[in-house]
């Protein structure tokens, strides 16, 4: 596998795909040999960007079995990650998976199992933990700057946002929390170090999705009649170490847009947006501003085909492996549990099954 110092890819799914294919082709040890989607004109419109050649595929199940691929992305609807990605570690690929890892837990778990014992690479697809600003904060945090994170809160708001381009987003196991909240969910947690959830509890509903309001582009009654997911979702995960994680998303809202991350240290905070640092000296509170150097191009895209590019021909160890989307999905699932059932959910989960 992936032989003379390249990784042939093969990207699934041409939304996001693409993004990820660009990158994945920039890289000088990258090349994308092949293309899957439904559709076909999405993927020549893909291939017309992309240098080299393309083999194209409509089925997931025959491309997983072409030799000539070493890897795979995977970028289709939420409810079809598992399905494509355990086919593809079947057949022995490395694959790089678009959050949220799947549209439940247990079909998460599965997969997880599933990679971790076909041995091969396994790395979720973040654009925000990868974002040059997530990633100063989390090297900020592993060097003891900010003391004990002992308290974050995240949100993401849109005011009209929407997703109904594919059902998926609004059936069930789509929703805002999955699409959304766990872009902020998974960066406060990996920045704050991963903590082990003990206790989960939150509210959620869909005040906008299902009256037709609230959609990114005019959507007809017979899609939005189908709404079956959150349009915003809310909660307070409880960590085993004793701290706290405010979590907010949503799609639809009478607020103005944000992407906030806060974080509370004992030493110093930080907001990401726009990135700042506060902490007291000498009894003087000091607000730094950090302009990150711009670098061109998409930072998080280039860092994540980077990264998953170093741990297939360097043996580099993964930092964003399957094993955390699962993670993150545990806590995303017992929030739109407690919500459903009006009760605070505690997560059963042992330090060694959280490493
Ligand atoms: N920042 C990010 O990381 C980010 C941003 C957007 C979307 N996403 C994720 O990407 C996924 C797709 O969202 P999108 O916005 O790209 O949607 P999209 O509808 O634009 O693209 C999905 C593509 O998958 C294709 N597809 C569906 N079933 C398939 C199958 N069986 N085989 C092959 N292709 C198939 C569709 O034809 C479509 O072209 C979602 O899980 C979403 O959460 C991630």
């Amino acid at each position: 596998m992936a032989g003379a110092g390249v990784v042939r890819i093969a990207i699934v799914g041409m939304g996001i795909g693409k993004a990820n294919g660009l990158a994945l082709a920039a890289n000088p040890r990258g090349r994308v040999v092949a293309l899957c989607d439904l559709v076909e004109e999405r993927m020549v419109e893909l291939a017309r960007q992309l240098p080299g050649e393309q083999a194209l595929y409509m089925d997931y199940k025959l491309m997983c079995r072409d030799r000539s691929i070493d890897a795979i992305f995977v970028g289709t609807p939420n409810q079809l990650h598992v399905p494509v990605a355990v086919e593809a570690v079947r057949c022995d690929k490395h694959v790089l998976v678009t959050k949220p890892l799947a549209d439940s837990e247990r079909a998460a778990a599965r997969l997880v199992k599933a990679a971790e014992s076909a041995g091969v690479v396994n790395m979720m697809s973040l654009s925000t933990r990868f974002s040059p600003a997530c990633r100063y904060l989390q090297a900020r945090a592993e060097s003891g700057y900010f003391g004990e994170l002992y308290y974050g809160r995240a949100r993401s708001v849109r005011r009209n946002g929407i997703p109904a381009w594919n059902l998926g987003f609004i059936r069930e196991g789509g929703g805002a929390f999955r699409d959304m909240g766990v872009h902020v969910l998974d960066a406060a947690w990996s920045i704050m170090g991963r903590p082990r959830p003990a206790t989960v509890t939150g509210v959620s509903g869909a005040p906008f999705g299902p009256r037709g309001l609230g959609y990114s582009r005019a959507t007809p009654p017979k899609t939005y009649r189908q709404f079956a997911a959150d349009d915003y979702a809310g909660g307070l995960i409880r960590f085993e170490s004793g701290a706290g994680l405010q979590v907010e998303s949503f799609w639809a809202s009478h607020q103005p847009p944000e992407v906030q991350v806060e974080l509370f240290g004992t030493d110093a905070g930080a907001r990401l947006s726009p990135l700042t640092i506060y902490r007291t000296e000498d009894g003087v509170e000091e607000d730094t501003s950090v302009n990150l150097p711009d670098r061109g191009g998409s930072g998080s895209w280039d860092h994540i085909a980077a990264h998953f590019i170093d741990c297939i021909l360097d043996g580099v160890e993964c930092t964003a492996p399957l094993r955390h989307g699962l993670q993150v999905q545990q806590m995303m699932e017992a929030l739109l549990k407690s919500a459903s059932t009006g009760r605070e959910v505690r997560l059963h989960t042992s330090a060694e099954e959280w490493k």
